[in-house]
C-alpha cells in the first residue's frame, strides 16, 4: 500500500497550542499534516499553567519538560487586597501534590511544540507549517480557501483558530460571538531580579512555589495574579478588573501605568508597588471572553478544538490544558490505518469525550468570576480537582477507541 492510501491528509487552521498539539499527535500516527497560521510569529505572551491532566498528554507526546523551563505549581497563596496575611493552599489530592504541574512561559511551550512538529527525527513525517490566512472552510467538501484564493482539500480539517474561529462558523452555519464576562485584564512580566532583593516583595518570593492571588477586599471585583516561570527568572502578572467599557468602540488594548495604578489604588501599598515596576514589555489590555456551550463541534470532515470550541476565562488556569487534552485525544482516536470512512465515528467519539469536559470547565470558570461565593473554589474543592486533574485523556481515548474498533488498547 502506498503512503497516501494508508494515511490521512489533515489540514489544521492555527498554530496555537491546540493546533500544534494536534499536529504532533496526528503526525506520530503516520498522517500527513499541514498547518496554516496567519502570523509569522503568533502572539504567545505571558505564562500558562500545565496542570496534571495536560501533563499526561505532553509526556505521552514526548515533550521535553526541561525545555519548558517550568516552575512547580504546588499551590496558591491567596491574599485580601487590604493586608499581607496570606492564605496558602496546596492541591487537595495526593496525586496532584505528587505531580503538581508547572507554570511555564507560553513562548517556551509554543517553541517546544513547534520543535516537535517540525523535527525530522520525531515519528512520522514533519508537519508542513505554512504562513497563510484561511478565509473560508467547507466542512462537507473538506476544503479550506486561503487568502490568495488557493483551495486546499483534506480528509480531515481541524479548526484550531481560536476564539474568532472561522471553522466554527462554517460548522455551525452562523457566527457565535464570544460573550463578555464583564472583566478585562492587563498583562505584563517582570524580571526576577527586580523583586528578589526587596523586602516589600517577600509575599511574592517567600512561601510555596506557585501562584499569588490577590482579591479586592472592596467592590468592584478586581484581582491580581502573579506566578514565576522561565526557571524562576521571570514573573508573570495578570491584573483583572471589572470593565464597563468593553462594548465601547473606543476600547483600546493599550494602557497607561497611571490608569492601572488608579484601578488598584485601594490595594495594600506592597501589592500596588508591583504595578509600579517597569514591565519587560508594555502593559497590554485583554477582554476576558467565553463561548457558551455550542450545539456541536463537528460537521462533515471538520471539527473544532481549543479556544475555537471552548474559550473560557482564566480562573481555573485550564484553557490551554483543554486545548492539549483535545489535541492528545484526537491523536489517539486516529491510529495508523484509520480510513476516510472511519472519520465521522471518530470525530463523534472525540466530541463525546472532550466537549462535556470543556463545557464543564468553562462554566465553572465563568461562574467563579461572576459569583463572589464561588471565587477561588477550585482550590477549595477536592471534587472539582478530582474531576479535572485525575483525568488521563490518553487512556480515556484509548479505551473509547478499543470499544469502537473491537481491538484491545495499545
Ligand atoms: C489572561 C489569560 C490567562 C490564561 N492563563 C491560562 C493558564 O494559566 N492555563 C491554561 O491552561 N490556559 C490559560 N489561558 C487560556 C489559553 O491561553 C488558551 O486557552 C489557549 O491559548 C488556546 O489555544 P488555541 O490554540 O486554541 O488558540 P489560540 O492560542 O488563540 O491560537 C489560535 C491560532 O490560530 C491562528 N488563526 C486564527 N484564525 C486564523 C485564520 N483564519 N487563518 C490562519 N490562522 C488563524 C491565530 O493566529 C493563532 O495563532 C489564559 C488565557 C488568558 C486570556
Ligand atoms: C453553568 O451551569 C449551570 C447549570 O447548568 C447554569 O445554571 C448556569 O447558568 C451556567 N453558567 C454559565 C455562566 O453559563
Amino acid at each position: 500500500m502506498d503512503k497516501s492510501s494508508s494515511s490521512l491528509s489533515v489540514a489544521i487552521v492555527g498554530a496555537g497550542i491546540s493546533g500544534l498539539t494536534a499536529a504532533i499527535a496526528l503526525r506520530r500516527q503516520g498522517h500527513r499534516v499541514q498547518v496554516f497560521e496567519q502570523f509569522h510569529r503568533p502572539l504567545e505572551i505571558g505564562s500558562i499553567s500545565i496542570q496534571r491532566n495536560a501533563y499526561f498528554v505532553i509526556k505521552h507526546l514526548g515533550v521535553s519538560i526541561e525545555n519548558l523551563k517550568g516552575v512547580d505549581f504546588t499551590g496558591l497563596i491567596g491574599f485580601g487586597s487590604d493586608n499581607l496575611e496570606g492564605n496558602p493552599q496546596t492541591w487537595k489530592l495526593p496525586e496532584a501534590q505528587k505531580d503538581p504541574g508547572i507554570f511555564c512561559n507560553r513562548k517556551d511551550l509554543a517553541d517546544e511544540l513547534k520543535r516537535l512538529a517540525l523535527e525530522p527525527s520525531y515519528p512520522g513525517e514533519p508537519v508542513n507549517l505554512k504562513i497563510a490566512k484561511v478565509v473560508a472552510c467547507d466542512p462537507d467538501q473538506g476544503t479550506l480557501t486561503l487568502f490568495d484564493g488557493e483551495v486546499i482539500s483534506a480528509d480531515l480539517i481541524l479548526g484550531c483558530d481560536g476564539i474568532g474561529s472561522i471553522v466554527r462558523t462554517s460548522i455551525l452555519g452562523y457566527n457565535q460571538k464570544a460573550l463578555s464576562s464583564g472583566h478585562s485584564c492587563f498583562r505584563a512580566w517582570f524580571e526576577q531580579k527586580q523583586v528578589e532583593s526587596r523586602s516589600e516583595f517577600s509575599w511574592i518570593t517567600e512561601g510555596i512555589s506557585g501562584g499569588r492571588f490577590i482579591f479586592a477586599a472592596n467592590e468592584p471585583f478586581r484581582a491580581i495574579f502573579i506566578n514565576a516561570c522561565d526557571d524562576g527568572k521571570l514573573w508573570n502578572l495578570v491584573a483583572i478588573y471589572t470593565d464597563d467599557n468593553q462594548d465601547n468602540p473606543e476600547w483600546s488594548q493599550s494602557a497607561t501605568k497611571e490608569e492601572i495604578v488608579d484601578i488598584y489604588k485601594d490595594f495594600h501599598p506592597n501589592f500596588r508597588k508591583v504595578l509600579e515596576l517597569p514591565p519587560g514589555d508594555s502593559y497590554l489590555r485583554w477582554k476576558l471572553l467565553s463561548l457558551p456551550p455550542l450545539p456541536t463541534w463537528t460537521r462533515g470532515r471538520a471539527v473544532i478544538l481549543g479556544d475555537s470550541g471552548g474559550a473560557t476565562t482564566p480562573y481555573l488556569g485550564q484553557g490551554a490544558a483543554m486545548a492539549m487534552e483535545e489535541g492528545g485525544t484526537l491523536g489517539e482516536l486516529f491510529p495508523p490505518g484509520t480510513t476516510v470512512k472511519d472519520i465521522p465515528a471518530r470525530l463523534n467519539a472525540f466530541v463525546s469525550l472532550c466537549k462535556p469536559r470543556a463545557e464543564f470547565v468553562s462554566n465553572e470558570s465563568v461562574e467563579q468570576g461572576i459569583d463572589p461565593s464561588k471565587r477561588g473554589r477550585y482550590f477549595r474543592s477536592e471534587e472539582l480537582q478530582a474531576y479535572i486533574l485525575l483525568y488521563d485523556p490518553i487512556s480515556a481515548a484509548q479505551k473509547v477507541l478499543s470499544e469502537l474498533t473491537g481491538e484491545p488498547t495499545a
